[in-house]
Parts: structure tokens; sequence; C-alpha cells
């Protein structure tokens, strides 16, 4: 047997293993498929600390009471702590997923309001690092799953790691998360700039974190829009929306349970509600185009590309 016969054995085998979905995401995941593809959504930033995980968990979960059925990423490598906000135990993460140990939906953990974590943890390698084996079971397993769910939404941590790169350049949308602070920018800044100049990224969604108002929140965008006019030729930034500053969210942290779940009214919680209806309403440019498969491919493919 060669190896690319063994390779499609692993994937048949594979696709078998989830026909029979049971045990905690079980009854989620046999729901219904929906008509379209589910849209990819990567959440970044430039600089640790601006907000992505916050972001990312409230956002699901307010998307998830408007009817979406929502599966989160949580591939902040190394920093992986979604798990941790919204209180939840994962007992296994993907690195036993890509060691052969446990099957994907045995992995996932079911949030709030239904949302499914995909827990990354501490010790997985970086994509670009996995074995064509595992890049097949990974693929097969995330392709059954999105029958199951209408958005992925991806914490794909910060900086300029190539883990950061491949997924913004395979989401079909990145979020750029800036805060006003001037590292936040420029960070941010770099990051937009690396995508654009180095591998034609052409479209971002900036949203804007921890401001005092939408006014601040415009200032911020019209700065990094500003240079990025000035500097980046055919890059085109759309501003998402802004959520305020306000205590609630670090409360909400340290109780481990989102602050959509606890302290919906607050301002930040009214804000996450918003821009899910935003992100609901809004006409996505390739909202039909691949599948969670073609989303894998895509990560690969660009990481066979020189990222320095
Ligand atoms: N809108 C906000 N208002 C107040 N504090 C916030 C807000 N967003 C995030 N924070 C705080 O900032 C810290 C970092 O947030 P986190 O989501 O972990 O950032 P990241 O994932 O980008 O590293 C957390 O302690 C959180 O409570
Ligand atoms: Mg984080």
């Amino acid at each position: 047997m060669d190896q690319a016969e063994g390779l499609r054995n692993i994937m048949n085998g594979r696709k078998l293993a989830l026909d029979s979905l049971a045990g905690s995401g079980g009854d989620l995941l046999s729901r219904r498929a929906p008509d379209r593809n589910p849209l990819v959504l990567s959440i970044s930033s430039g600089k640790g600390g601006v907000g992505k995980t916050n972001i990312v968990a409230n956002l699901g979960l307010a998307l998830a009471r408007q009817g979406k059925r929502i599966l989160v990423l949580d591939a902040d490598l190394g920093l992986a702590n979604i798990d941790i906000l919204l209180g939840l135990t994962p007992r296994y993460t993907l690195e036993h997923f890509l060691s052969g140990r446990k099957k994907l939906k045995d992995i996932l953990v079911p949030g709030p309001e239904g949302m499914l974590i995909l827990p990354a943890g501490s010790g997985v390698p970086e994509l670009v690092d996995l074995n064509e084996t595992q890049k097949i079971c990974l693929l097969n397993e995330m392709d059954q799953l999105s029958q199951s769910i209408d958005w992925l939404l991806i914490d794909t941590g910060a900086g300029i790691s190539a883990n950061v790169l491949y997924f913004n350049l395979a989401a079909q949308e990145s979020i750029i998360t800036v805060t006003p602070e001037p590292t936040s920018i420029t960070d941010g800044y770099a990051l937009i700039k690396i995508l654009a100049t180095r591998h034609q990224k052409k479209n971002f969604l900036i949203l804007v974190n921890a401001v005092v108002d939408e006014g601040e929140a415009k200032e911020v965008f019209r700065k990094i829009s500003l240079v990025a006019d000035r500097f980046l030729s055919s890059v085109s930034l759309d501003y998402l929306g802004f959520i305020p500053f306000d205590k609630h969210v670090p409360t909400a942290v340290k109780k481990q349970q989102a602050l959509l779940e606890i302290f919906p009214q607050s301002p930040a919680g009214k804000s996450f509600t918003e821009l899910a209806r935003i992100l609901i309403d809004r006409p996505f440019r390739n909202r039909n185009e691949g599948n969670v498969q073609f989303f894998w491919k895509q990560v690969w493919q660009v990481s066979n590309i020189n990222l320095t």
C-alpha cells in the first residue's frame, strides 16, 4: 500500500467515525446541515491583551442567541484560554486528536447557548508542522463538523506568527481587533501590512475595543486607515464597530462566565448583541465559496509559501 492509498483509507475510516456522533456535542451535531457553507471568521490582533478572546466568546454567544450554530476554534496556541474564560474544563484538546487518541467529536466542549468549542491546547504544533495524516484526518472530520455549523470563529492569537497569518489568509473574513492604545494601533497595522504586502490579502474588518464611545472608536479607525491608505495600495479596511470599555467585562472574566450570560444589558453586552446583528446582516464576500474543508486546504496551501 503506497502512502496515498494509506491516506485514502484513513479518510474513509474517519468519515464513518463521525457518522455516529454521540456524547456532549452529539445533539447539536446531528441537527440538519445548513444550506450554505459555514462562514469562517478569524479574529486577530497585532498586540496581545486587546480583548480577542472576550470578543470571540461573547460574539459567538450573541450569534448563537440569534439562531446561528457556532463552532469556536481556540487557536491561540500556547495561550489557549477561551475555556477558562467560559468556566469550561475540556478533558481533551486538539493535541489528543492529532496524536490519534481521540475523535474530534470527543474533544468538542459544549459552551453556553449550544456553542461548540474546539480547544487547541498548549501542546499543539504550528499547523505547518502537522504531518500529512494529521492534516487529512483534521480536514475530514472538520468537514463533517461543518455540516452542523453556520459560523466558525477562530481566535488566532496575536502577532505575526505563522498560525496567525495562515488563519487570516484562509478565512473568508478577517477581523482585526485594535484598542485606542498607540501600540495596539501600530501592531495592528503591522499585521495588516504583512498580510497585504507579502500575501496579497486586501480586505480587513476593523473592530475597536475598549473605547469610551463611538467617537473614539471612529478616531482609532481613522488613524489606522489613514496610514493604510497612504502606504498600502488597494487595501480596504472596513469599520465593523466597537465595544466600549466596560468594567463588567473583567468582572465576568473573574467569574469565568461569558459577559452576555451574566450582564447582557451592560454597555459591552449590548454592543456584542449589536455586533452579531451587523455581522448577520452583512453581505459577506465569498459567502458560498468552499466549505470548511476548503478552508483547511487553504490554510495548508498558504503554509507552503514562505512566510519570512
Ligand atoms: N471592552 C472591555 N472593557 C474592559 N475590559 C476589557 C474589555 N475587553 C477586554 N477587556 C479585558 O482585557 C483583558 C484581556 O482580554 P482578552 O480577551 O484575554 O485579550 P486577548 O485575547 O486579546 O489577549 C481581560 O482581562 C479583559 O477583562
Ligand atoms: Mg486571548
